[in-house]
């Protein structure tokens, strides 16, 4: 039987932040979350999460499931002080308590498993996650003896001799949950930041074992800002490392961000200073930048992007976008279609081929095949109070400098005028015009010669 419990009732004092330290993100996910998500994949029967500071925050950024459990620490007395308010609250001490400290966020589960293995084939009273750091500054220094955890110094505890150990506490710890249980009350605040620590437990346990990892980036502590950047580089790295060995060419990666949950297709171009986030799907033969910005969007097959932001849209396969041009949420762009420069288009159908090459606004509208909207078009979709729709044919003319006023429906193979501001539906086929005509006055100026 697994419970898990996760330390995350500390302020984070070091971020210098009002936000809770575990709801730091990394890669658009919270630290918190990273470490549940990889706990969640050893099917615990329990997950404890210790809250203090902020406890209300830190809940409610969590996604929920049966299994978890928040348990209040109140005052935060130190890490071995959370395990000993878990330890009042549950009276079933069975089985493996396995204890993650909320800060070390990219741990996976394939060495979480590999600890709990370790655990029983040593029949430990505690297993420890230990790493030699090239600089271990910050850590709880491991000592061991015969084999054994005979302690761990914090940092601040350790003299000019200890602090040259580069064995590091990970903080991830393996229990048997029974035999914690005996000790945990014991726990003294005898050091120099007037915790209970956790880690003196090693000390108080009999068979305490360290499981040695090499130190390959996952077993990284987020205490300030700094290490916090770290971590998201090597989330990065090995994101774009991914992409560039199933044939993904960066131009220049280390200007470029990768949420790891996007997909990207073959012979995709990446240039440089181009951010792909949330949970994007780039499909082959795309190119993609520079400095194009896309969340939460499909592209297809053989897209050019350049220069442009994108939100939650689709876009199909042939479609040009920019330079300059801004995709809002819910837009569909058809195959073939073309955005240009300075066009802002919003909660839109565009066919296949429909075009807007330049400087206008599109929003709330559907517009039919192969419609050419002119230069600075404007659906005028708001009254004030509400948003309205505009509906174009297709085959269409837009005219530069048409004003749509919404809501508004035309037919197809319609044109307009360029100037115009049309406020009334018009058919199949028709001419929409709506300007003053224009008069020429001759002799405007005297002749001077
Ligand atoms: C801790 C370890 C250190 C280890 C390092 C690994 C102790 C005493 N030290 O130090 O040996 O090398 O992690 O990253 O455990 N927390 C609570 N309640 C509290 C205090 C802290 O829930 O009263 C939580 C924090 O929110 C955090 C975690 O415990 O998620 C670790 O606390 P932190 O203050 O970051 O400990 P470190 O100094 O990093
Ligand atoms: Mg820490």
């Amino acid at each position: 039987m697994l419970t898990v419990a996760i330390l995350a009732a500390g302020k984070g004092t070091r971020m210098a932040s009002s936000l809770p330290k575990v709801l730091h993100k990394l890669s658009g996910k919270t630290l918190l979350q990273r470490v549940l998500d990889s706990c969640n994949e050893l099917n615990p029967n329990k997950v404890f999460i210790i809250v203090g500071h902020k406890s209300k925050e830190v809940e409610d950024s969590v996604i929920k499931s049966k299994k978890i459990h928040f348990i209040v620490q109140e005052p935060q007395r130190g890490t071995g002080h959370a395990i000993q308010i878990l330890s009042k609250q549950v009276k079933k001490y069975k089985g493996k308590l396995l204890v993650l400290n909320g800060d070390v966020p990219l741990i996976k589960s394939e060495t979480l498993r590999k600890l709990l293995n370790f655990h029983d084939s040593r029949n430990a009273d505690v297993s420890l996650i230990t790493t030699k750091k090239k600089n271990p500054h910050g850590y709880g220094r491991v000592f061991i003896k015969d084999n054994l955890i005979e302690n761990i110094i914090e940092e601040k505890d350790c003299d000019d001799y200890q602090r040259k150990n580069s064995l590091i506490n990970a903080g991830i710890y393996c229990f048997s949950w029974m035999t914690l249980s005996k000790i945990i009350n014991s726990l003294k605040s005898n050091n120099k930041q007037n915790e209970i620590y956790l880690t003196d437990t090693l000390t108080l346990l009999k068979n305490s074992y360290s499981l040695e990892i090499e130190d390959n980036g996952e077993l990284q502590g987020i205490n300030n800002r700094l290490q916090l950047s770290k971590c998201e580089e090597t989330i990065q790295i090995s994101t774009k490392e991914k992409h560039m060995i199933s044939g993904v060419t960066f131009i220049n990666p280390a200007s470029c961000t990768i949420s790891e949950e996007s997909v990207i297709g073959t012979d995709v171009i990446i240039e440089a200073n181009t951010h792909i986030r949330g949970k994007s799907k780039i499909s082959n033969n795309c190119k993609i930048g520079p400095n194009t910005f896309i969340q939460d969007t499909v592209v297809n097959e053989n897209c050019e992007i350049i220069n442009s932001t994108i939100f939650d849209s689709k876009i199909m396969d042939h479609v040009k976008i920019g330079p300059y041009s801004h995709i809002r949420p819910n837009c569909e762009i058809s195959s073939f279609g073309k955005i240009g420069n300075f066009v802002e288009i919003k909660n839109c159908q565009l066919d296949e081929k429909v075009k807007v090459n330049h400087l206008s606004y599109i929003g709330d509208s559907k517009v039919g095949e192969h419609t050419n909207i002119g230069a600075g078009t404007i659906t005028a979709n708001f009254d004030g109070l509400k948003k309205h729709h505009t509906n174009i044919g297709k085959n269409s003319s837009i005219g530069a400098n048409t004003v749509f006023v919404a809501p508004i429906n035309l037919g197809d193979s319609v044109t307009t005028g360029a100037g115009s501001v049309i406020t009334k539906d018009s058919k199949n086929n028709s001419l929409a015009i709506s300007r003053s005509k224009q008069i020429n006055i001759e002799n405007w100026k005297k002749n001077e010669s």
